[in-house]
């Protein structure tokens, strides 16, 4: 199915001054690459008649070489369109459609003969451009200091942003026009983590999600992040252009590079409706096919963990008090247990039998190996073997109770970023997993670099992430990677990295300030462009003095958008990140997290506003039943949805799991009340959303006695 149209054009003169246009498939946007008369290589991009960006500059600056931004002749352009449908291994939709326009320039530099490829895909939801390097003897191996990608923008756009940090997403989001944009000052103010890095005055992480004044909806992000540095955006406040900044390395050099290779695409998504941008396809598109060719082990799951209670403080990582043990050396069974070990045989085994009375398909175990004595503060290069379990998690004994239970126990690798540690044991860390029966591991990397001066978003931690997706794959092992860098569809190429955190997950409302009501409205417009998130849904007990009386925290949000999230946040991976006693207090509730699907045929974004509230409609993989998940910040709202989705004149019951009339998230979070109702394809359901609050519903194909039975809605 794939329809290519390859046209080169030979230019046998120099062609500064000369610009090249190019359309998207259904000529919603247009692309122009032009040299200027230094040879600058530019692009400017536009809807319809609206300009995107004004001429922006291209190139990269390169270590004791001249740099790649201007001086270059065009040698030759070449145009290509592709059309083709391709089907995920597992996600929102089960076809996506890849079809673009593309034109590749291939540029000279004058006065050193290098030669750089400037390869454009043109969307009719957005654009994706990278630089390419053919093998030659003018470059061959080459650090790159710089790249000089700039974005023109047209006006001083309302912007959605994080602090441009090369250690970590953790941030909570702050809304300002670009020229307000201060991330030093707010980054100043979240220091929950540690691991702070350098951060610009005016430098925004990815993806960074804008609106202008015109009603304009703009994303850039970047697409395939392999062996090269994560992309930050320096944001010029006169004249609203923003400015491609490196994460570095440990002696401030941003890429080596070999040739043949090429930098990953630089995107920008637009459109005039913020919920298109949600179902956008195209940083998927550019990323490659699946590496992977036998699939059926990659499996989409819901889990339960031993997680929760320490981060709420009933239950520890660490079996001992003492800290600072050596790992080599200690016997592990002399120690003395503190009593509030979470990972013990007999804990694991009611998560077992809660996962399987439930249908719940894995059990995540935190702290069930030695060296969590050590694990943050004394930052030893030594702190995880990754293969010893403590005295009182008897993994063998485990393993048969998990199979007899049909359930799988989910590994955990924690390397409080001691990452050469980490690469050094690996396979046997694999090797132990396939003999006690683990199919799929959550990694961490808490804390500041091993060796340090490596970032967590730098190409070495880049090229880290990479192998050990790689080496897993290799495996059949899936995994969740939590601190690593921000995802840019490479799921698509490594479909069994099928989560990542990389942003402020929910357990930052356990110990933290929190996430705001609006947080989880932004996160799909920024965090999720590149990927699914493990964002661990799912909290009942809300107000967390339940566990310690003084406990001044809760999470920001009511019961009911609990549920809800599971469906706005897209995740192949879903934890039902409460204790099985909070669950079981709620069972009414926690039915849908029994039924939620985690892989669909279909979705449909119906409303979204980024800061305000998304609704979302999807299907269950090869089955009828929708799901739909709907979220407010902190006002209410109601919302109308539209049920045209659905197949015309036949009935269906929708199940709402709602805010009670009267929730509220701070005053009254877990008022939640169930409807049923019959309906059709013709309804409008006026969904009620209390402040901070959500609905979760079930919509399925009704039976003749249903149809009867219940009551109509109206
Ligand atoms: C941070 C992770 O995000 C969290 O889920 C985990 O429990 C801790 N690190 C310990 O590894
Ligand atoms: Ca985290």
């Amino acid at each position: 199915m794939r329809a290519q149209l390859i046209i080169a054009i030979l230019f046998c003169v120099s062609l500064s001054g000369y610009s090249q246009v190019l359309t998207s498939p259904q000529k919603k946007l247009t692309l122009q690459f032009q040299l200027t008369e230094k040879g600058e290589p530019t692009y400017q991009l536009s809807i319809g008649n609206k300009k995107v960006t004004e001429p922006s500059l291209m190139g990269l600056e390169l270590k004791e070489q001249p740099a790649l931004t201007e001086g270059f002749t065009i040698a030759r352009i070449d145009t290509t369109s592709v059309n083709e449908k391709w089907n995920p291994v597992w996600g929102e939709v089960k076809e996506i459609v890849n079809n673009y326009r593309e034109l590749a320039a291939h540029l000279q530099q004058t006065t050193t003969g290098r030669n750089m490829i400037i390869r454009f895909r043109l969307f009719d939801d957005g654009l994706g451009f990278r630089y390419e390097f053919p093998a030659q003897s003018k470059l061959t191996y080459f650090t790159v200091t710089g790249e000089r990608t700039q974005y023109q923008l047209t006006g001083n756009h309302k912007s959605f942003w994080i602090p441009g940090d090369y250690d970590t997403n953790e941030y909570p989001y702050t809304t300002s026009v670009l020229s307000e944009v201060d991330a030093l000052t707010e980054s100043k103010k979240y220091n929950e983590i540690g691991t702070q890095s350098p951060i610009g005055k005016n430098v925004v992480q990815t993806p960074f999600m804008m609106n202008s004044a015109d009603g304009l909806y703009i994303n850039i992000h970047e697409a395939a992040l392999l062996n090269y540095p994560a992309m930050y955006l320096k944001v010029n406040q006169e004249n609203f252009s923003l400015s491609t900044e490196l994460a570095p390395d440990a002696f401030g050099n941003k890429a080596y590079l070999q040739t043949p290779c090429n930098t990953p695409w630089r995107t920008v998504l637009v459109s005039y409706k913020a919920a298109d941008l949600l179902m956008s396809k195209t940083i998927l598109n550019l990323n490659e096919p699946s590496v992977i060719k036998e699939t059926s082990w990659i499996k989409p799951q819901k889990f339960v963990g031993i997680w929760w209670g320490m981060h709420m403080g009933t239950a520890t990582w660490n079996y001992a008090d003492q800290g600072n043990i050596i790992l080599k050396n200690t016997d592990w069974s002399k120690l003395k247990p503190n009593g509030k070990h979470g990972a013990t045989t007999q804990n694991t085994k009611r998560f077992i039998d809660f996962a399987a009375t439930h249908g719940l398909d894995g059990v995540l175990v935190e702290g069930w190996n030695v060296g969590w004595e050590d694990w943050a503060g004394n930052w030893k290069e030594e702190v995880f073997d990754f293969v010893t379990p403590y005295p009182d998690f008897n993994v063998n004994e485990l393993q048969a109770y998990a199979k007899e239970k049909g359930v799988k126990l989910i590994m955990h690798h924690e390397t409080s970023s001691s990452v050469t540690n980490y690469e050094r044991r690996i396979d046997q860390a694999i090797r132990f997993m396939k003999d006690h029966g683990y199919d799929a591991v959550k990694t961490g990397y808490v804390g500041r670099i091993i060796p340090r001066g490596e970032f967590h978003d730098g190409q070495w931690m880049v090229n880290h992430f990479t192998r050990v997706a790689e080496k897993f794959a290799t495996n059949k092992i899936m995994m969740d990677a939590h601190e690593s860098v921000r995802p840019t569809g490479q799921h698509r190429t490594y479909p069994n990295w099928m989560a990542s955190e990389a942003a402020r997950g929910n357990e930052f409302n356990a110990w933290s300030s929190g996430n705001p009501p609006e947080h989880e409205t932004i996160l799909p417009f920024t965090r999720l462009m590149g990927g699914p998130m493990d964002y661990t849904p799912g909290i009942f007990q809300i107000k967390l003095d339940y566990y310690n009386t003084g406990n001044k925290y809760q999470v920001h949000t009511t019961l009911a958008k609990q549920l809800a999230l599971y469906v706005t946040m897209y995740s192949p991976l879903q934890m039902a990140a409460d204790l099985p006693e909070n669950y079981e207090k709620h069972l009414d509730a926690f039915q849908f997290i029994k039924d939620v699907p985690v892989d669909w045929d279909d979705t449909k974004v119906l409303e979204a506003e980024p800061g305000d509230y998304i609704v979302t409609a999807r299907k269950e993989k090869g089955k009828q039943a929708w799901f739909i998940g709907a979220i407010t910040d902190e006002d209410k709202r109601d919302v109308p949805v539209s049920f045209s989705f659905l197949e015309p004149n036949k009935t269906y019951v929708v199940t709402i799991y709602g805010d009670a009339p009267d929730a509220h998230w701070e005053t009254n979070p877990m008022a939640y009340a169930i409807q049923n109702y019959t309906v059709t394809s013709k309804t409008i359901l006026k969904l009620k959303l209390a402040a901070g609050g959500g609905a979760a519903l079930v919509v399925k194909p009704a039976t003749a006695e249903q149809s009867k039975k219940i009551k109509r809605y109206k």
